[in-house]
């Protein structure tokens, strides 16, 4: 797999939720590369910011886009860009979905910021031949992603204020094939329910590249991982996710 270092013009910039943004960059390279679950690091060209990872929220011919809400400075300076600035752009990073033919039915499961990786994840699946359903939480109807891609979509929220009442795990129906990627402790809900689902993970990263150990995954067999090399999808009963930390704010956002 190739990897790309792009000095990416920002072409489009849009609201999806409370506090949630749609970036839009020419990035054609990894664009025409990027797999479902995969990631991107930015940072800002020239600026200050050490490169921090987005999932690759939707690609066509030429442009990434990625999905945004502010949680420290890092992502408040990239949520500041308008079009015409630029950012430098990395990827596609990671080990993505795996979705093979065979299987004709998906389940995307998401909270809030989890949204990310499944636009690409439901094309993938649709390419692979399968029925898509989405089912989509968040903590309330203003939290929730106005976006979603599926033959059938599923809302649910902590309030009820949108849909199901309860979480999205709880709203999502049986298929042969389980995506998830949402907060630490949805997924581990996620892996009780269904242990050979697929979950994209999101833990603190340095490098993104393999180099600093920074984003370690500790796993149900013993040992860890890499989320940015080995990860960040990984089978959900393979993770130990009572090692995991589950107050990372990108992760209460659901
Ligand atoms: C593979 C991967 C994909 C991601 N995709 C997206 C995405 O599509 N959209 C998005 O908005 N965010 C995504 N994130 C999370 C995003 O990278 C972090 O929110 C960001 O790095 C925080 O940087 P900051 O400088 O704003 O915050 P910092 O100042 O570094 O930290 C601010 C707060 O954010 C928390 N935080 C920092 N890094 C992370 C992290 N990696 N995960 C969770 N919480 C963190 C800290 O605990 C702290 O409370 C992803 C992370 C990974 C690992
Ligand atoms: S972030 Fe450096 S090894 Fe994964």
């Amino acid at each position: 797999m190739n990897l790309f270092l792009l000095d990416a013009p920002i072409t489009s910039k849009r609201q999806v939720a409370r506090g949630m943004f749609v970036i839009g960059l020419h990035a054609p390279e990894i664009a025409n590369s990027v797999r479902a679950g995969q990631f991107v690091n930015l940072a800002l060209s020239p600026g200050p910011l050490l490169r921090r990872p987005f999932s690759v929220y939707r690609a066509s011919a030429d442009h990434i886009e990625i999905v945004l809400k502010a949680v420290g400075a890092g992502t408040a300076q990239l949520l500041a860009l308008e079009p015409g600035d630029r950012a430098s752009c990395l990827g596609p990073l990671g080990r993505g979905f795996e979705l093979a033919a065979g299987p004709q039915t998906a389940v995307l499961v998401s909270g809030g910021l989890g949204v990310a990786p499944m636009p690409l994840a439901a094309r993938d699946a649709r390419a692979a031949g399968m029925r898509v359903t989405w089912v989509h939480g968040a903590r309330t109807a203003a939290e929730l992603c106005a976006e979603t891609d599926g033959e059938t979509v599923i809302w649910a929220t902590d309030d009820g204020s949108q849909g199901t009442a309860g979480t999205a795990v709880a709203a999502a129906p049986d298929a042969e094939v389980v995506l998830g990627c949402g907060p630490n402790r949805m997924l581990a809900a996620l892996a009780e329910r269904w242990p050979a689902a697929q979950v994209a993970l999101e833990t603190y990263m340095g490098c993104g590249t393999g180099v600093c150990l920074g984003c370690a995954v500790p796993l149900k067999g013993g040992g860890f991982d890499r989320a940015c090399k080995e990860g960040p999808v990984y089978r959900a009963a393979d993770v130990d996710w009572s090692a995991l930390p589950t107050h990372l704010s990108y992760a209460v956002t659901a």
